[in-house]
């Protein structure tokens, strides 16, 4: 069966310094066979929307993909102020290095809300940055929500915190908890991943150097990429000692053609939006009570990783 797919990233793979994971997803889902992506959409998050834009058109004609429509989508949360790029300042000039190439027109909630009515029951979203376009979506269209085949969702933290009063929730809900709570309550079928899953699934340097070498041409610059986000990791985190980068989105893809890889729970979830010092914690009832709440949607509780990562290299090594 062949999953068609939405991806709604905040790509910033090829700004030093910035996040590398949806780079690998855009990657993983291009090549998995059963997997058939149809329209990447952008949204403010790792990097400002139009870099991340510009890099998502870089990558698709890098992984040989330039029919896939990229679209923009927003530049900030429903409420929330910008954020801080993470090393906004290294990043700044990143475009100027880019070929620069088209986007199609118009813009992410539309193109969303276009693509999954005129298609019900078939497309699945794999939302892998702040939730704001899939929000704005649901907001223009509710028929989004019975029409949506699925939404799998990297985000949250379900069994544990961030442990970080900066950021107290997971950075995708962080950014914007206002967009998470739509979606939450939207009664769209949803499948979340958190950091309880993705922190478990990482890249090491060896597997950087094994992709460097392979001169193909994501993968050798992929790697790279993935050195510098690990010395990036080191240098914000000093306390947390990284020598991997973590590959929370292409667990989210990887999920889609192999669900077993983790273990599935249903919950109730709520996110906070009123306290900012609980700004984006999610809450999982995990319906052990003697009169649970109502699901909203299924958690991962559980990973296989090194079925995931043999499955993620199997597949990133060739490109
Ligand atoms: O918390 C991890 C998430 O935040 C990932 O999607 C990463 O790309 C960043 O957007
Ligand atoms: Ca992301």
């Amino acid at each position: 069966m062949v999953h068609r797919l939405i991806l709604d990233t905040d790509v910033a793979m090829g700004a030093p310094g910035s996040d590398i994971d949806d780079g690998f997803a855009m990657a993983l889902t291009v090549d998995v066979t059963d997997q058939q992506l149809e329209l990447v959409t952008t949204v403010n998050g790792n990097i400002d929307v139009d870099t991340s834009t510009a890099l998502a058109l870089h990558l698709l004609d890098r992984l040989g993909r330039p029919d896939i429509p990229v679209v923009r989508g927003a530049a900030r949360p429903l409420r929330r102020p910008l954020h801080d790029h993470p090393a906004r300042d290294r990043v700044a000039d990143v475009r100027e290095h880019l070929t620069p190439l088209k986007p199609a027109p118009g813009r992410a909630a539309t193109a969303i809300v276009d693509l999954v009515c005129a298609n019900p029951g078939e497309i699945t979203i794999v939302a892998i940055g702040p939730l704001t376009n899939v929000a704005l979506a649901l907001a223009l269209e509710p028929d989004v929500a019975t029409a949506v085949k699925e939404i799998i969702i990297m985000g949250g933290a379900f069994l544990r915190t961030t442990s970080m009063l900066a950021m107290p929730g997971e950075f995708n809900i962080w950014i914007d908890p206002e967009a998470a709570a739509i979606v939450l309550n939207s009664g769209a079928p949803l499948r979340f991943l958190g950091l309880d899953v993705t922190l478990q699934v990482e890249l090491n340097r060896a597997d950087a150097d094994r992709l460097t070498a392979t001169g193909r041409p994501f993968a050798s610059y992929a790697g790279q990429c993935a050195h510098a986000w690990i010395d990036y990791l080191r240098e914000a985190y000093p306390g947390r000692e990284f020598c991997t980068a973590p590959m929370h989105d292409p667990l989210a893809v990887a999920v889609v053609s192999k669900p077993g890889l983790v273990t599935w729970r249903p919950a109730r979830v709520e996110v906070e939006i009123c306290s900012d010092i609980t700004r984006g914690v999610t809450v999982a009832d995990l319906l052990t009570s003697r009169n649970p709440p109502e699901p909203n949607c299924m958690v991962a509780t559980e990973v296989d990783s090194v079925a995931f990562i043999e499955f993620f290299l199997n597949h990133v090594y060739s490109l």
